[in-house]
This record gives structure tokens, C-alpha cells and sequence, in this order.
């Protein structure tokens, strides 16, 4: 018998888990800021509704349809074709995102306790403290292994009784101190140019990297485009209604994403920040604008807390999608398949880690090697599953199929549902395609 979520509320709970992270709090806005604000934020509104919001459907809809995990789901659905090879890129992608993220949900954990300590109130020097710390060979390694071993035992617990619980609490707060630090942020003295900077779009600075650099994000922030949501899909009973979770997920991802650009990049320019420098900009960024705050050591210590339980119901879809692969398609015990994991994710992560040290300097394709990572599966990686992904319930599904999951639990007005596979057979394969190719070429 597989497990199920045990009802409407838990699913959105775990998939709006996933869903928001260290995307939106980390990675929305230092993308954002180096793709130019406004323009990127429009572009990538419109691929998280026209794109993002139907691969949704389609991953829940795969998973629920085939009870399985991400490979066997295509093989079940597909048996005997080439569409298996959606399933491989479905296990490949988390492997490779799982390396780098829990890195950087390591250094979530070093900030909280640096906070505790009140190592921030002492320090002018915030992006040195960043840098020297990353780039050290030894203590972002421990962090990382800390990080991944903290998801690896809530994964090994089960979904249910473990972080499901949790997050009903801790998301809303969460919000609460994005809420209140964008606030204190917009109303910082020179806070306008960052807030000019988010809507004020300068679209001479689109161009085909900016292009493929939001649908990424977009990809990113909504776990898509790989195994996660199929995985999760999976879980769901039949009574419960695909489009209507899928839309409140996206919007309250896409709410938290804006919010922690508001939080963010007013203050960037306050302060006088670079906001295209890249990984480091949170870091720096956050421990100063709640020193703007009464008892900011206090808040620091909340927000970063709060943060990593953020990554972690992310980085907990990231390795259940590979556990479950394991022990449905290799029969392993859940134990071993995540200890196969764990081992995995840890080299991988170190290897990410070490490409910050000045002494390695792994290089790959010309970036670091944390970096090309993050590039070869956000760009890459997730946007071809993705393109896989609509194929299939676009074109190999069968029409009555995909409609009677669309529908159940609530019904789905016919109009839409047309409109959705329009979409699905045409629109998105069209637009990922062109995006990928331009480039390639
Ligand atoms: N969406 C998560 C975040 O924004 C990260 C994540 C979890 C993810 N599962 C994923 C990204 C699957 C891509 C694919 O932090």
C-alpha cells in the first residue's frame, strides 16, 4: 500500500513545501538582480501562468494516474517506450539540484547560529563575513553534511507526522517576517531606486539568457520540470482536486517570491549593494536590514531559522523522489535507499561547496562548479523534463484520461479544459523549444 497524504490541507501544505524555498528567498532575488528586475519579473510572471501553472496539472496528473514514482510512472503509463527517458531525467535533475541546495541550506543553518551568537550586530563587514566563510575548505562542508542529514531523517520518518505538521506553523511565519521586513525595507531612506529597480521594467535588457534565465526560475521556484510534484502527485487520493491545489500553490509561491523581492532589493540599493553579485546577496543583505530593526539579533535568528525549515521541506521532495525510485524500482528498503541517497548527495555537495574555495577553484564550462550545476538543471535540465513532461499528457495521454483526472474532485469546466490541452500539445513545446534552441545556437 503506498502512503497518501491525509487530506486536502496536507497536500497543499507539503506541496506548497516544496514549492517555496530557498527559490524564492535566495535564488528569486539574486537572479532577478542580475537579469535587470522589472523586465525579468513580468517575463517570468507570464511563464509561471502560461507555462509553469499546465506542467503542474500534467506532473499531478502522471503521478496520481500511474501510483508510482517518477521513472516507473512513465514506464507504467508508457510501458516499453521511449518515454522512460523522461523517467531517467526525472531522477537526474533532484541528484543534481539536491547537491548545491543542500549546500546552500547549510549555510542557512551557520547564519542562524551566527545570529544566535549576535556575531552580526559587531560586524560592518557583512559580504566579508559571507565570503570568507564560503570560501573556506572545511566548516560549509560540515554545514552541508548537517543539512542533508536533517533531510534524510525527516524522510526516512514519513511525510505525514513529520514535516507535514510542521509546516502548517512555520510557513505562515514565515510570512509574517517577509511581510515585516519588507516593510522596514521600503521604508528605508533611498529604498525607491530598489523599488523602481522590481517594477519599473527596462526592457532593453531583455535578451535570449535573460529569456531562459526566467523560465528557469520559474521551473525552480515551482518544482517543476523533474520528479518532485509526479512524486507527490502520487500521494494524492482521487477525491482531491488537481487544478484548484495547483493554482493556490502557484500563487502563493509566486505571492512569496515578490514579497522577498520587496524585502530584498529596496534595501540592496539603501545600502548600496551590488544586486547583480550573485549567491551572496540574501546573505549579506538580510543581517543588515534587521539591524535596522529593534531586537534585529533576535529577528536574524527567527528569519534564518524560519529559512532553513523552508529548504528543508524543499530539499525533503528533492530526496524522496530519488528514495522512492530506489526502493520501487531496485526493491531496496527505505533505509538503504536513503543511506544510497545520502552517500550520493554528500560528494556532489562537497563538490559544489569546495568550487567556492580559492585554492580548488573547480571549474566547469567556464562557471564554478556550484554554479554550472545550478545553471545545467535549472536551465537545462528542468526545462526539458518539463518539455517531456507536456508531451506526454498532451499528446500520448488519452483526451478522456487527462480529463477525468482534471475533473476529479470538483470538475473542470470543458472550455478550460480544451484551452489547457491546447496549451499543453502546442504552446508550451513550442515556446521551451524555441527558448532551449536560442540558446544553443
Ligand atoms: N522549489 C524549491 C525552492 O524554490 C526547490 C525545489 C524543491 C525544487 N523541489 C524541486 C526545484 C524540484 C526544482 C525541482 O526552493
Amino acid at each position: 500500500m503506498r502512503e497518501n497524504f491525509s487530506n486536502r490541507f496536507g497536500v497543499l501544505v507539503a506541496v506548497a513545501g516544496s514549492a517555496i524555498g530557498l527559490g524564492n528567498l535566495w535564488r528569486f532575488p539574486y537572479i532577478m538582480g542580475k537579469h535587470g528586475g522589472g523586465a525579468f519579473i513580468l517575463l517570468y510572471l507570464l511563464f509561471v501562468i502560461v507555462i509553469c501553472l499546465p506542467i503542474m496539472y500534467s506532473e499531478m496528473v502522471i503521478g496520481r494516474r500511474a501510483q508510482a514514482n517518477a521513472y516507473g510512472a512513465f514506464r507504467r503509463l508508457a510501458p516499453g517506450s521511449l518515454w522512460t527517458g523522461a523517467g531517467v531525467i526525472s531522477i537526474l535533475a533532484p541528484v543534481v539540484i539536491l547537491g548545491y541546495y543542500s549546500v546552500v541550506g547549510g549555510w542557512t543553518l551557520k547564519y542562524m547560529q551566527m545570529a544566535l551568537c549576535g556575531s552580526f550586530g559587531r560586524r560592518e563587514n557583512l559580504d566579508g563575513l559571507f565570503g570568507g566563510f564560503i570560501s573556506s575548505p572545511g566548516e560549509p562542508l560540515l554545514w552541508h553534511l548537517g543539512f542533508l542529514g536533517l533531510t534524510a531523517l525527516i524522510v526516512l520518518g514519513g511525510i505525514k507526522n513529520g514535516i507535514e505538521k510542521y509546516s502548517k506553523i512555520l510557513m505562515p511565519a514565515l510570512f509574517v517576517m517577509v511581510i515585516l521586513m519588507a516593510a522596514r525595507a521600503i521604508t528605508l531612506p533611498g529604498a525607491g531606486a530598489g523599488v523602481e529597480f522590481l517594477f519599473r521594467p527596462d526592457f532593453s535588457k531583455l535578451n535570449g539568457e535573460v529569456v531562459l534565465a526566467a523560465m528557469g526560475q520559474a521551473f525552480f521556484s515551482l518544482s517543476l520540470g523533474m520528479g518532485a510534484i509526479i512524486t507527490y502527485g502520487s500521494y494524492m487520493k482521487r477525491k482531491e482536486n488537481i487544478p484548484r491545489t495547483s493554482a493556490l500553490v502557484v500563487a502563493t509561491d509566486t505571492g512569496f517570491a515578490i514579497l522577498a523581492g520587496l524585502a530584498i532589493m529596496p534595501a540592496v540599493f539603501a545600502f548600496g549593494i551590488e544586486p547583480g553579485q550573485g549567491p551572496g546577496l540574501v546573505f549579506i543583505t538580510v543581517p543588515k536590514i534587521l539591524a535596522q530593526l529593534p531586537l534585529g539579533g533576535l529577528f536574524a535568528t527567527v528569519f534564518f531559522a524560519i529559512l532553513a525549515v523552508a529548504a528543508l521541506t524543499s530539499s525533503i521532495s528533492l530526496l524522496e523522489v530519488m528514495t522512492t525510485f530506489l526502493s520501487e524500482e531496485f526493491r531496496m528498503g527505505r533505509k538503504a535507499a536513503v543511506a544510497v541517497s545520502f552517500g550520493v548527495i554528500a560528494v556532489l555537495g562537497a563538490v559544489a561547496s569546495l568550487s567556492f574555495d580559492p585554492d580548488m577553484r573547480l571549474i566547469l564550462f567556464g562557471k564554478s562548479a556550484f554554479d554550472a550545476m545550478d545553471y545545467f538543471a535549472s536551465n537545462i535540465l528542468l526545462p526539458l523534463g518539463g518539455l517531456l513532461i507536456v508531451l506526454f499528457t498532451g499528446w500520448r495521454m488519452p483526451r478522456a484520461e487527462l480529463l477525468e483526472e482534471l475533473s476529479a474532485g470538483g470538475g473542470f469546466r470543458l472550455g478550460l479544459f480544451r484551452a489547457v490541452r491546447f496549451l499543453l500539445r502546442y504552446v508550451i513545446p513550442v515556446a521551451i523549444a524555441a527558448i532551449l534552441l536560442g540558446n544553443v545556437f
